[in-house]
């Protein structure tokens, strides 16, 4: 059993990719080709944003709006403390100063509360300047946009929306990608839109913003390549990356049903056995990951394993605890929640192509594991 089985989806799709990637090596035009600015226009429509700019990855299309917002040293960033490193390696590569905040425990997404209570105490410190809040769309939920845009509003905060798990998630009717100031995602293959290497792209309504981005992508050129008006970088989609996209997207919408099928499945099959995710109302995940949450944790995930059923343990450990991280800020009251989900966390397999049998097999291995354990502690 696969944990992510992107050999499925090649199979459904494998004419027309290999067709695509064909036709991008017999052409010739390996860097920024006609496929880039095809797919960045309908990666546009379809989340419903007027510009995509594609970059290298998900962490350059996090850093890149930092940069292009003149982000750096004496600013704040909050992020939460639940995620994945770039999303607060990219605050401190831009020589800002990461804020850590801590997590939501049902949506597991940037806690309002504990970002108030960061951002008053940055403010009342007074070393830094608040300057951005990265919310995270964990494991492919989308943040609180409601709570996180009024705060951001009061404050005067640019907000970037990191939607590298999250693209084909929809909040009260708006795509994740299509919040905050600007949104970054990441096409790494096991992610819901994936290519067959690295990749990226930044979201955004905001035409000026866009031609800073794809200029601060582009080695900071100006009217032409070869005239610099801004320290930038490299940062680009290979063409061939970009033309496995247009296969790939063209199938996501009839992917996040199969997803939703299955999520929806693995809750009725789990309920009162452990702790499964909860939607707040408006919302479909993406579902990067199915994760659920349970005290014996350790156990089950060793006996998952006996049967060859894989699982991944996100995140073993929350940021303001990882070693390159400790120096940085934290929201004043703690983060309680980032550092009891580690031990209790852990993701099962979710992908559009899991069959039943797999998903009962799962959930049956589960159920016996854990009614075990409460009937031993029982007794
Ligand atoms: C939440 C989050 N942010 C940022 C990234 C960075 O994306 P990439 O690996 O494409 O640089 C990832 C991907 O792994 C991620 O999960």
């Amino acid at each position: 059993m696969q944990f992510i089985d992107l050999g499925a989806q090649r199979a459904r799709i494998e004419g027309r990719l290999n067709a695509a990637i064909d036709k991008v090596v017999r052409e010739g035009r390996y860097i920024l080709g006609p496929e880039v600015a095809a797919f960045e226009k309908q990666l546009a429509d379809y989340v419903g944003v007027r510009n995509v700019v594609a970059c290298a990855n998900g962490t350059d299309a996090l850093l890149l709006p930092l940069y292009a917002a003149g982000i750096g040293r004496g600013d704040a960033v909050f992020v939460p403390s639940f995620t994945f490193a770039a999303t607060a390696e990219v605050v401190a590569l831009a020589k800002a100063e990461p804020v850590f905040v801590d997590v939501d425990p049902d949506t597991y997404n940037i806690d309002i509360d504990s970002l108030e209570a960061a951002i008053a105490m940055v403010k009342a410190e007074g070393r830094l300047t608040p300057r951005a809040i990265i919310p995270v769309d964990l494991f492919g939920l989308a943040a609180d946009y409601d709570a996180v845009a009024a705060i951001a509003r009061r404050e005067g905060l640019m907000v970037i929306e990191d939607a590298a798990q999250a693209i084909g998630g929809v909040r009260d009717g708006v795509k994740c990608g299509a919040f905050g100031d600007v949104a970054s995602t990441s096409f790494y293959p096991a992610k819901p839109l994936g290519c067959y290497g690295d990749g990226g792209a930044m979201f955004t309504n905001d035409d000026a913003l866009a031609e800073r981005l794809r200029s601060f992508a582009f080695h900071g050129k100006g009217e032409t390549q070869y005239d610099n008006v801004h320290v930038g970088i490299n940062s680009r989609l290979d063409t061939i990356q970009a033309a496995i996209l247009i296969e790939k997207l063209a199938i996501l919408e009839d992917e996040m049903v199969d997803r939703d099928r299955i999520a929806t499945r693995y809750a009725e099959r789990l309920a009162g056995i452990v702790k499964t995710p909860k939607l707040p109302g408006g919302n479909r995940s993406a579902w990067a990951q199915y994760a659920i949450e349970t005290p014996v944790r350790d156990g089950l995930k060793a006996q998952l394993q006996t049967k060859g059923i894989p699982s991944v343990i996100y995140y073993v450990k929350p940021l303001h605890l990882q070693v390159a991280y400790t120096s940085y800020p934290r929201a004043p009251e703690g983060l309680p929640v980032s550092e009891a989900l580690p031990s209790r966390i852990l993701c099962l397999p979710m992908h559009p192509y899991l069959s039943e049998a797999d998903q009962d097999l799962i959930c049956d291995t589960i159920g016996d594991y854990v009614g075990h354990n409460a009937a031993m502690a029982a007794e």
